[in-house]
């Protein structure tokens, strides 16, 4: 069976682009990278595209005047290599609506914070200074506004009363590197369908458990 051909793009560490080329790598994945692009020239995830034999470019948005003019460059690559699904992961460029409706369910993203709790930046130092329990991850479908659109899976991570930033950042970063993987196979199979802006999955099992924490004595 022909696999999903995929583009991640990147603008920094890429650390999730690390568990989608480790989630492709294993046997009868049924997603395959096509491109890696990335925004910045020195972004750290362009040597672990290199390192794993992916083609990986640079679509500077500062050569370009607008965003339309970013974009349209982005468009020309994506289309060159028969992208059909992008996968956002710590792409820090805002899109245009144009953009987001020629994706649209085709374009997703992974955000730490268990959507529509901390959209935006700093989710990690807003949850502590909340004193929530629980925080976590999300892949979900992008639309114009940011960090919003259907849900396609998501991740609960407690958060420890000895947490600072780095420590709880670290447990939910582990916690996308699971996520993003099983979100692109259940896509890639084909599982995946949305409804009124709302995802239902295919034969989707759920935990059948309640976390509490604290944990009870
Ligand atoms: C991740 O926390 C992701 O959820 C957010 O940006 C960060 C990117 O990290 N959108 P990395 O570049 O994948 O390591």
């Amino acid at each position: 069976m022909a696999r999903l051909n995929i583009a991640v793009l990147i603008s920094g560490r890429g650390s999730n682009l690390q568990a989608l080329i480790d989630g492709c790598a294993t046997p009868d994945f049924p997603a395959q990278i096509g491109l890696v692009i990335s925004n910045t020239p020195d972004a750290a995830g362009l040597e672990r595209a290199r390192k794993a034999g992916f083609a990986a470019e640079i679509v500077n948005h500062r050569d370009h005047a607008g965003r339309e003019g970013f974009e349209a460059a982005l468009d020309k690559s994506l289309t060159r290599v028969g992208i059909e699904l992008i996968c956002l992961a710590g792409f820090m460029r805002l899109l245009t609506p144009g953009f987001v409706d020629r994706w649209a369910d085709r374009l997703i993203n992974i955000h730490p914070s268990l959507l529509p709790a901390y959209k935006g930046l700093d989710t990690h130092a807003r949850v502590l200074a909340d004193g929530v329990r629980f925080t976590g991850c999300t892949v979900h479908f992008v639309r114009a506004e940011m960090d919003h659109g259907p849900v396609i899976l998501q991740a609960a991570v407690p958060v420890h009363c000895d947490d600072d930033e780095a420590s709880l950042a670290a447990r939910v970063l582990a916690a996308e590197h699971r996520c993003y993987p099983r979100a692109l196979r259940l896509i890639a199979d084909g599982r995946v369908e949305i409804t009124d802006e709302i995802v239902t999955i295919k034969g989707m099992q759920s935990p059948d458990a309640v976390l509490v924490n604290p944990q009870p004595d």
